[in-house]
């Protein structure tokens, strides 16, 4: 069902000072901050020859990435996002295998303009997964 890797993103406390760190210190091509006030985020994207990193930085009051970073200060891995060709028919997949599907089920759009959905951390090994649709 799922495709190519198509990001992981990081937590971080200080976007200006990770961007710097990806593109000074590791070379890497770095985009502009681009604010997602639905998702309660500043995103930074990190181009790599093979996928992306996505930095997060917390946008607004009630963001789940300043609940994460006040459980991890210094920043960390938040998710890991899936490519899938069909994001309705992967998400009923998964919900027929017994993941649970974060919000009310219904894709949002992301960070790229496409539909997303996140599957819950226990359900996946601790880790919190995202499916984009492509
Ligand atoms: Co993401």
């Amino acid at each position: 069902m799922i495709g190519r890797l198509n990001h992981i993103a990081i937590a971080v406390p200080d976007l200006a000072a990770a961007a710097a760190l990806y593109r000074d210190t590791l070379g890497a091509k770095v985009s502009a901050p681009d604010d997602l006030p639905d998702h309660g985020v500043t995103t930074v994207f990190v181009e790599l020859e093979n996928s992306k990193i996505e930095l997060l930085h917390p946008l607004g009051d009630n963001s789940t990435i300043a609940r994460y970073l006040a459980r991890n200060p210094e920043g960390g891995m938040h998710h890991i996002c899936f490519e899938v060709a069909d994001i309705i028919a992967a998400r009923d997949q998964l919900r027929s295998e017994g993941a649970r599907v974060l919000g009310d089920g219904e894709p949002r759009i992301g960070a790229h303009g496409k539909r997303v959905l996140f599957l819950h951390p226990k359900d996946f090994c601790g880790t919190l997964i995202e499916i984009e649709e492509t």
